[in-house]
């Protein structure tokens, strides 16, 4: 489907891009319907989203798909969500197919076996491939992530190893789930809200915000391409003149 649209001319592409899928619910809602159907229908745009990223050149996409503060949505939609993962998982040999990187942020240990066995399999069985990465932040949350960052440096300084103040910032950015990954330049959040949720804080230090009032699931190819086009014409100064 993304192969018809011709890929536009971009005088420059942002690094590192992330997603805050949002909007599902209100899709949903909107068509009389559960919100996990507007999950599902997210799910096409992700898939679509992605490939798209490659065709653009960009090195590496996250998206938010499952944060630390969703386990508190009704149990039949964190289910529904749960299923669609594994689901996506078993069907993820599309992205093997176009040699799409995959990888996972996020605290695992409260996924279901089946799906952490899933996942390292995916990533293992994608690891080779350098141009596009994607990243699914699944039971993800910044300020849990930089926490689990601060423990291990207070234990090294409880050890003897470090001394309080020889702590620097990279030391906790070596300590995140995305230690190898570089800093989200571009976040993108559709359906109107406008704020970051808990998602990679530490990282979008210096990022540019894209704002879109389209619901996640209708959120296109072009509308994406948009978005990547306007990041071309931000002048990022980095604290700088
Ligand atoms: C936000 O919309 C969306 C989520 C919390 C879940 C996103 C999950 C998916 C798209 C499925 C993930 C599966 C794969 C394989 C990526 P919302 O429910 O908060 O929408 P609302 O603001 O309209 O209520």
């Amino acid at each position: 489907m993304a192969k018809d649209i011709a890929v536009p001319e971009l005088s420059c592409v942002p690094v590192h891009v992330g997603v805050i899928m949002d909007g599902n619910g209100r899709w949903a809602k909107k068509r009389g319907l559960p919100r996990k159907f507007g999950h599902k229908e997210g799910v096409k745009t992700f898939r679509a989203i992605t490939r798209r990223a490659k065709q653009l050149g960009i090195k590496y996409i996250t998206f938010y798909a499952f944060s630390t503060e969703n386990w508190k949505r009704p149990k039949d939609e964190v289910d529904a969500i749960m299923k669609l993962f594994e689901k996506n998982l078993d069907e993820v040999k599309d992205f093997i197919d176009e040699e799409i990187r995959v990888r996972f942020i996020g605290d695992r240990s409260a996924l279901s076996e089946s799906l952490r066995e899933k996942m390292q399999n995916t990533e293992k069985s994608s690891e080779h491939f350098t141009d596009t990465t994607m990243i699914l932040a699944i039971n993800y949350g910044g300020r849990d992530e930089i926490c689990h960052a601060v423990k291990e440096i207070a234990q090294s300084v409880k050890k003897g190893e470090l001394e309080p103040s020889d702590i620097t910032p990279e030391m906790i950015t070596e300590r995140l789930y995305t230690q190898d990954i570089p800093p989200v330049d571009y976040i993108i959040r559709p359906s109107g809200e406008m704020r970051i949720s808990n998602f990679m804080i530490w990282q979008s230090a210096y990022a540019e915000y894209y704002f879109t009032d389209i619901l996640w699931p209708d959120f296109t190819v072009t509308d994406f391409d948009k978005a990547i086009i306007e990041f071309g014409d931000r002048s990022r100064r980095f604290g700088g003149v």
